[in-house]
């Protein structure tokens, strides 16, 4: 169960449906997107560490857990697109990645899947990619090829565009992929609803231009530690960022707090 802290406190609830409530989808206004991000962090702030065996950051498995994962998969459910890195699908083409879902995949979240096709969304969210590099392999594009995929991208290298355009992928090159130009872009291709599920780069493009609406963050109560870790943000800030608290919940059984923020000022 899950104690609610704030903005009532004290009553308790299941931690199914309890982002699935939030409509996610319905909450911009007309001609705007709501875009929002999730994390799990541990107390110390880590989002990722560096993994030996991988070669690379990768999420600790001391702290990711399924109670977190289904609220992910709730977040993905009430998403018109999911918003990545090229990086992400270069960790998929080894395997080294989480799948990109399929949301609802498997009788425990068979829930969220129907919740979906009643609500009259897609399937499955589509799916926006940021890269400077185009180095975006075709292996794990085959991964997603139920769903829209687009990318946003610096680069003028016209050889990988048309690779990827074969591959049925829409490419929109830009001088600098920067966060008003990935909100507008939403907006133009009249998105609702765009999930963040990408790393700090991303999150710190957004942030810069004040493109990003919300934050899920799920801290574990946690110690990591480590010297080659990475954080929510790796940038640094034209000023503070300040957050104003929507929600929280304590997960008694996992010892994490679920908490979700609007980014003010
Ligand atoms: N704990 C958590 O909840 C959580 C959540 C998300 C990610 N993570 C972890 O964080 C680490 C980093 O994740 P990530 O690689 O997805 O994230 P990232 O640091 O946000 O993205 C890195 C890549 O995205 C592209 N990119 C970012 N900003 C861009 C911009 N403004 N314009 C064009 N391209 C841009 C670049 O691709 P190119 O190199 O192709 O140019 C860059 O290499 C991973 O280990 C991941 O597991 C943890």
């Amino acid at each position: 169960m899950l104690q609610s802290l704030f903005p009532q406190c004290g009553q308790t609830q299941t931690l199914e449906s309890t982002y699935l409530a939030l409509n996610l989808h319905q909450q911009a206004v007309k001609g705007d997107v709501l875009i929002y991000a999730n994390y799990i962090t541990s107390l110390d702030g880590r989002i990722a560490l560096f993994d030996d065996a991988l070669g690379e950051l990768a999420v600790p498995k001391s702290i990711a857990n399924g109670r977190d994962w289904r609220l992910y998969q709730e977040l993905a459910g009430q998403a018109d697109v999911m918003l990545t890195s090229a990086r992400y699908f270069r960790q998929l083409a080894e395997d080294k990645a989480q799948d990109l879902l399929p949301v609802g995949s498997g009788d425990k979240y068979a829930d969220i899947k129907l919740w979906r096709e009643r609500q009259g969304l897609k399937a499955q969210p589509d799916v926006m990619v940021l890269s400077n590099t185009l180095d975006i392999p075709l292996a794990a594009l085959e991964k997603v090829s139920d769903r829209q995929v687009i990318v946003l991208t610096s680069s003028q290298d016209e050889a990988k565009v048309e690779a990827l355009e074969r591959a049925g992928v829409q490419v929109l090159q830009t001088g600098e992929v920067t966060g008003s130009f990935i909100r507008q872009t939403l907006i133009d291709l009249q998105y609702r609803s765009a999930y963040m599920i990408a790393g700090p780069q991303v999150h710190s493009t957004l942030m810069q231009a004040k493109a990003v609406d919300e934050l899920f963050l799920t801290t574990h109560f946690t110690f990591l530690g480590g010297t080659k870790v990475s954080g929510l943000v790796d940038v640094d800030l034209p000023q503070a960022q300040h957050m104003k608290l929507l929600s929280a919940y304590l997960d008694t059984e996992e010892q994490q707090l679920f908490q979700r923020f609007r980014y003010v000022g």
